[in-house]
């Protein structure tokens, strides 16, 4: 059990109840949860339906996903759950929009999550003036971060940005480089954005995490289940972060970009090719849940 709670909150990032439950009697707390339609589709109750031949309506699947949150909400700290919209490349802001003020009401500590997109953004925009807390999720870009800066100034709540480290490790350039910016070019605002860095895969995205004292950082169950065996280790004041990949190969480094904080969203160039990929690969796997007419 954790005796010294990090700075940084600890969320899980999956999409099972029982997996939370299991992170919370290891650590003694759990800080929130992230989901998204691919960690849904992954639910154990959801497959076993598929398993037996059941595949599910559209109602069937928004049914799930809201029990499953629902049943996760009351595990969880004040970092909340976040639930993710259904969106393809052609949805637009007003869509998106519906499903969160929808999604929002399921439980009392959601996030909805939004993709870094045009509409994504335009729909957080509009999002927290009825102060629906958002996570604004598949950020692979310094100029993504600044455009959510920008298009949420003024929200009551804190805002997250989700930077996705291990899709760019994946790619070969350094996604902990891009945490690093993000949290450099945050240190000119007013802190209504609140850094999550997610898709951490191995224990020295944890650390380095840390040690960039993020606010919140999500972690899936076996790699906080491996930190526990390892004692929970902390980065110490000598830590550096060896960027490399799976098979050990060094990583590209992400250099930091001067961006002004007081342009318009609309202006950045915030189009990224694992933006667009995130999004269909988050529509594959909901739709491999799916009946084939739903
Ligand atoms: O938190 C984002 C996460 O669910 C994506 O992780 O490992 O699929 O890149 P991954």
């Amino acid at each position: 059990m954790l005796t010294n709670k990090p700075k940084t909150k600890i969320l899980v990032d999956g999409g099972d109840p029982d997996e939370t439950l299991r992170v919370k009697k290891l650590l003694g707390f759990v800080d929130g949860q992230t989901t998204n339609p691919s960690l849904i589709a992954k639910n154990p109750e959801i497959q076993q339906q598929i398993a037996s031949g059941h595949s599910l309506t559209s109602q069937e699947e928004k049914d799930e996903y809201r029990k499953i949150v629902q049943t996760i909400s009351s595990l969880v700290g004040d970092a909340g759950v976040s639930i993710e919209v259904f969106a393809d490349l052609d949805t637009r802001a007003e869509d998106m929009l519906a499903q969160g003020e929808e999604m929002f009401t399921w439980i009392p500590n959601a996030y909805i999550k939004y993709p870094c997109t045009h509409e994504g953004l335009k729909a957080a925009e509009l999002s927290v003036r009825q102060q629906i807390r958002v996570n604004m999720t598949l950020c692979f870009s310094q100029e993504q971060a600044a455009a959510v800066y920008t298009a949420t100034k003024g929200s009551k709540e804190p805002v997250y940005v989700s930077p996705f480290v291990g899709r760019l490790d994946d790619r070969g350039e350094d996604g902990i480089d891009l945490v690093k910016n993000i949290k450099t070019m945050y240190r000119h605002g007013d802190g209504h954005v609140h850094v999550l860095a997610a898709s951490i895969r191995h224990l020295d995205h944890l650390l380095a995490s840390f040690a960039l004292d993020v606010e919140l950082v999500t972690v899936p169950a076996k790699v906080l289940e491996k930190w526990a065996s390892s004692n929970l280790p902390m980065p110490d004041r000598d830590f550096s972060y060896k960027a490399a990949s799976a098979s050990g190969e060094p990583l590209k480094p992400i250099p930091y970009k001067e961006l002004d904080l007081n342009q318009s969203w609309q202006s950045f160039d915030i189009t990224h090719e694992l933006t667009a990929k995130g999004i269909q690969k988050f529509v594959a796997d909901y739709r491999s849940t799916l009946k084939r007419s739903a």
